[in-house]
Formats: structure tokens, sequence, C-alpha cells
């Protein structure tokens, strides 16, 4: 049962998109103050589930969360904002229910912060709508709520092959080198990703022919490899005379305004940008037929970045910066001095208050950008897979973003940021996989191995058996740090065969995949949705259940052979060394010690289930869906989904075949 209530005037943020009668009914479960707040007691028992891309654990219990799409590297404890919001909770205990709170800017969820039994939720303006659901369970809530936002985005298969990115291909020459390396290694590999260096002075729309002479043949010669080249777009377009992007941009008006109506001037990657107005739906139609210049070359996939939108510096707060620090330098610099000196060099970049200066044209009506600032890296994803399904009607693209409302996971998956290589961020990516999916994101994954830092070769390898197990599964990282491609380890024959048991299972999570995007279910679940009874089960922070058959629990410590694991019922053991070496054990509910080697993955098959492997192939399009095993209970079976992994509506190859033990 869903219920929507409406307060104020909101900005329709297009996150649902079902039909919902307004309720005029007071608002359940929750108070209002007089300044438009949301109150409501939490018992010592309820566990408050959600909010998508945001750091801490499962149950968001004890933190204060911010709302506010962030360019955010450091996701650390004390962070409250990364680059996503996805305003949608569950509070199970006590009471059970679900809560939306649809608004476009900045909302802050107080979740037992300031007082540990209640929660608050404040929006910046009381303009919103709140969806309130109640359920039978936690799953049938989070179906009734993506029932009303809309099916996920589906990518085409060849997106769940491995992927090898960094920040530093600098050339034609790195990626050729890349492919032949994984090749020659027999590692299995579906794309290479092309960051900001392909483009000429950080121009969307435009490959440096001085570096990639020509692109075409590049990704027409990986493809006949079974390579994917998958070249990144980011928001902010250069100002540059000549540039036809930014003079069409001002040209037509698509652009975001200042004040004064002026195009809006922001800094990122290619100095001083505007943005491109997504909310404008003009605007929005524009840049997404812009990505065909890359489709035309034989792209078949992007991914959106510094959509938040970034912006290092605005001139006018650069230029007051470099006034002070002037006037600072006259003097002796005290501490005081010291401390506002260094508070205003690093405030320049993301700095709220230049959220503030610029304004869209949402079919006629100016709105203030900071009103409206969590939707602007959903419409520029929307942007590309509307215009993409123009042009190419009958192919699915791969996009993903880094920005995202609830609402983008029609168009796009998202990847989760700039983490870096620290063992406790293979458990901050897992945490947040089931609040993705509460939100309807489901391609999803991290940048595996770290992004930022130095990774280090055991890092990698524990690294690897998690991702294995998540839709998107990308190794990328940040240029000047540790290369990590997988051929420049030791351990480059235990990490390969990591990768063929990803290729041995893609069937099985593609197929779970689809049934999650297809019935508007969980993917990832946290162990608490299958085992409400079970009072253990509920505080298991480092496991989750994938589809109806697995349960994934990484070891994410260094140094550490094996972890504990709890069991909410009896299950089977799989430790894996190769997809076709394995030993299988059935343990008992209740709490385990698994030792688990640095060469070793592994994970668990629940009690009466089966689970298919098949040959791992070198790619996605070799794999031999004739060549399957089953491992699990006997007497068992599994429905395994098929389509033929292109066409945009799966519905029209879909096939289900039974698989029996
Ligand atoms: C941002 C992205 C990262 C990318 C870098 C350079 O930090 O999040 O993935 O490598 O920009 O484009």
């Amino acid at each position: 049962m869903i219920k929507k209530y409406v307060f104020g005037n909101p900005f329709p943020t297009d996150a649902v998109i079902a039909h919902v009668d307004v309720c005029n009914d007071p608002l359940p479960f929750f108070e209002i103050n007089g300044d438009g707040d949301f109150f409501t007691c939490l018992s010592d028992n309820e566990i408050v589930y959600g909010l998508g891309e945001q750091i801490r654990g499962i149950n968001k219990r004890g933190w204060e969360y911010v709302s506010w799409n962030y360019d955010n590297p450091h996701h650390h404890e004390d962070t409250r904002s990364l680059y996503g919001s996805h305003n949608f909770i569950i509070v199970s205990g006590e009471r059970l229910f679900g809560a939306f709170f649809d608004y476009a800017g900045r909302i802050t969820f107080d979740i037992g912060y300031t007082n540990k039994n209640q929660m608050s939720v404040r929006p910046e303006k009381p303009d919103l709508c709140v969806y309130i659901i109640e359920g039978a369970d936690e799953k049938d809530i989070v179906r009734q709520f993506r029932s009303i936002i809309g099916k996920s985005y589906i990518p085409p298969l060849w997106a769940f092959g491995y992927g090898q990115s960094r920040w530093g291909y600098k050339d034609e020459n790195d990626i050729r080198e890349v492919a032949e390396n994984y090749s020659s290694a027999d590692i299995p590999l579906d794309s290479i990703y092309l960051d900001i260096d392909y483009m000429e002075r950080y121009k969307d729309f435009t490959v440096d022919i001085n570096r990639f002479p020509d692109l075409e043949k590049l990704a027409s010669d990986m493809k006949n490899n079974g390579v994917h080249l998958v070249p990144i777009i980011d928001a902010g377009v250069k100002i540059e005379e000549g540039y036809d992007v930014y003079e069409e941009g001002v040209e037509n008006g698509y652009f975001c305004k200042n004040a004064d109506g002026e195009d809006f001037v922001g800094a990122v990657w290619p100095g001083r940008v505007h943005f491109p107005d997504f909310l404008n739906p003009q605007a929005r139609n524009w840049f997404g037929k812009k990505y065909e210049t890359l489709t035309k070359l034989g792209i078949d996939g992007f991914w959106n970045d510094m959509n938040e939108p970034a912006i290092f510096y605005t001139e006018d707060r650069l230029e007051e910066t470099l006034r002070h620090i002037h006037k600072l330098s006259q003097g002796n610099m005290g501490i005081n001095e010291y401390f506002t000196f260094t508070g205003m060099v690093a405030g320049l970049n993301g700095n709220a208050g230049d959220y503030h200066k610029f304004f869209h044209n949402v079919n006629g009506q100016t709105i203030r950008h900071s009103d409206v600032h969590n939707l602007y890296g959903m419409n520029m994803t929307r942007s590309a897979f509307e215009a993409l399904r123009k042009i190419q009607p009958n192919k699915r693209t791969l996009f993903f973003s880094r920005s995202s409302y609830i609402g983008a996971h029609r168009y796009g998956g998202i990847w989760q940021g700039d983490n870096k290589s620290w063992w406790s961020h293979i458990l901050q990516s897992m945490q947040q996989l089931p609040a993705l999916n509460m939100a309807g994101f489901i391609f999803i994954g991290a940048d595996t191995g770290g992004f930022g830092c130095d990774t280090t070769e055991d890092l990698m390898l524990r690294w690897l058996q998690y991702s294995l197990f998540t839709p998107l599964f990308r190794n990328h990282s940040a240029d000047g740090t540790r290369k990590q491609e997988l051929y420049r380890f030791s351990s480059v024959n235990t990490m390969k065969e990591m990768i063929k048991i990803r290729y041995a299972l893609i069937p099985y999570l593609y197929s779970e995949f689809l049934k999650s995007a297809l019935d508007d279910e969980m993917m990832f679940r946290p162990l608490s949705f299958d085992f409400h009874c079970d009072k253990e089960a509920i505080n298991v922070e480092d496991q989750l259940l994938l589809g109806d058959q697995l349960m994934i629990a990484p070891v994410y410590k260094q140094n550490a052979k094996g972890r504990y694991v709890y069991l909410p019922e009896e299950m089977m053991l799989v430790r894996m060394k190769k997809y076709d070496d394995y030993y299988t054990e059935i343990l008992d509910k209740g709490h385990h010690y698994v030792h688990c080697e640095l060469d070793e993955l592994v994970f668990f098959i629940r009690k009466d289930k089966v689970l298919p492997l098949y040959a791992p192939a070198k790619n996605t399009e070799e794999i031999d869906y004739a060549s399957v095993t089953l491992v699990g209970y006997p007497q068992s079976s599994y429905t395994l989904l098929k389509d033929d992994g292109i066409c945009p509506d799966p519905e029209e190859s879909l096939c289900r075949i039974t698989l029996e033990n």
C-alpha cells in the first residue's frame, strides 16, 4: 500500500513515474514541526535501511547523512554526502514501513545522530512529496516502491564482462598494450575504458588525433578481439571559440545561466566551462544527440562523470581567495590567518555557495540550481539514454554515471565513485549494494582494486573475490597511483583464475540481474530481508544474499586467512581455486570460522539450491551455454533467464531454461 503526501509546492523530480493518488490524511509515522522537519522515534530494536550510495553500515542508525550530490573522493566515516541522493528508507522492527522523501535539493537524514532514538528528516525547503509504503516485509515494500519508479536499466550482456580502466592511458599504444597484455596472459576481458586523455583538451565529443589518430580503427580492432572501448563524457563543456558544442550551446541558450542571464562559468578539467542545462528538455535532447559522434566510430558504451556537477572553482571565488592570500602574504602569517588561508583554498572545490549562483530553464521557468541540484547527474544520463534509444532503437548502449538520483536507475547504472585502495572500502562497497538495489540501481560496482592510493597485491586479490559477484566489474585507478592491471602482479595466475570464475558465473549473474530488473527484486539483500525472525541475521553487516541461491561473505581484512560467517540456515560452503577445481561442504546453521587463503574464493550455496557454472570464455561473446555444470544440492533446479543480450526489450528474446541437478 503506497500513499503520497504533498507538502508545499514540490519540483517534479520524475523519480516516480506511476500515478499515485494524493492522500489528504495526516502523514503517518512522522510528526512535523514548525520548520517542516519530519520526526519519528526509533525504538532500540528498529533498523533503518536504505539511502543508497552512502557511507557507514547496512543499518544506517547512528549518523547524519546529507543528500547533496558531491564530488567527494573522501569516503570516510565522517563524510555526509557522496555522489548520489537516494532518499528512500525502510524502518523495520516494531514498525515496518518505507518512506521516500522526493526532494531535489539538500535534505538531511539525522538517524539517531542528535538523539540515538530519534530520526529527523530535514529538507532545506518545505516543498516535497513523501511516499509512505507499507507491506508484508521489506522485500514487498521494495517491490512496491520499485513498481512506481519504473524498471531498472539493463545494459548489454558484454557489460558483465571484466573491464580494465585507468586514468593515465595516454594514447592508442597504451590501449593496445593493455589489450595485448591481457590476451597474452590469457585473462578474459570485455572492455577497456578511455579516461579524459582521449579528448582534445578535455572537450566532450572530441578525440585528440595526435594521441588517437584513428579511434574508429582502434575500436574496430578491439572489437574484433571481443573488447569494447568505453569513453568517459564529462558534464562541463569547455569554453573555446570554434568548438562546436560550446558554440551551439551558447547560440541556443542550452547552458545554465547566472543571475544576470549570462552563461554561468565554472572550472573543471578543461579549465573554464559552461554546464549544459540538463533540466531543460531541449538542451537535454541536444546534448544526447552528441553521443552519436562517438557511436558513429563504433563506440557502444559510455561513463558519465563530474555530473554532480563537480566545480573545481568559480572565478569570483578564486579571485576573492587570491586577493585574500595576497593580503595575507603582506604580513607575518599567524596561525589563524594560516587556517583561513588553507580553508579558503580547500573550500574552492565543490563550494556549496557556488550552486546557488546558477539557474535552469525548465519549460520557460527559471529554477535556482540549488533547489534541484540532486537531479543534475540523473538528467545527464537521461539525455544520453533517450537520444541513443532514438538513434539506435535496436541496440542497448552501456551507460553508467557517477552522480544520480532515484529515477536515474531507468537510464543507466552507477559506479561507486573515487574510492581508495583501502581494505575498508571493500566492505563499504558491499554495504551499499542492497541500499542501491532498494532504490532501483542494480547495474552497480566499485573501482576494483581501489581508485585513489596505491593498491597491494593481496588487496587486489581479495577485491577481485568480492567484485566478481557485482554486475559492474571494472578495475580502475587514478593517475599517479601504482599501476594495477592484473598482469603486473606476481599472482597473475591466481587473478586469472578469479576472472575465469567470473566468466563461469556470468550466465547466472546475468540471469539474476534480469530477474531483479524485470520483477523489481533486489539482487543483493541483507540476511535480515530473508530471515526476519533470526535475531543474529539481523545484525550481520558483512555478508549478503545474492539472488535466491547464494550468500557471499568476502574476506576484507589484510593478512586474514579466513573469516567468521553466520549461516542463518544450513548452507553449502564452496571453496574454489579454479572454476573447475573446488571443494564443497555442508555447514550447519550457526557461527563458523571459514578458512580462505589468498588464492581461494569462498561463497555459499543456500539449502536446496543449485548454481550453474559455465566453461569460461575469453569474453562474453564466446560463452558456451551448452557446457554447464551444476554445483549445489542434489534434486534441485535452477531457472536460467537468457536473452540475446543486446535488444533493448529483453522480453523479445527471453527464454527460461530449467536446469536440473
Ligand atoms: C573523476 C572520476 C574518475 C576519473 C577522473 C578523471 O575523479 O571519478 O573515475 O578517472 O575523474 O577523469
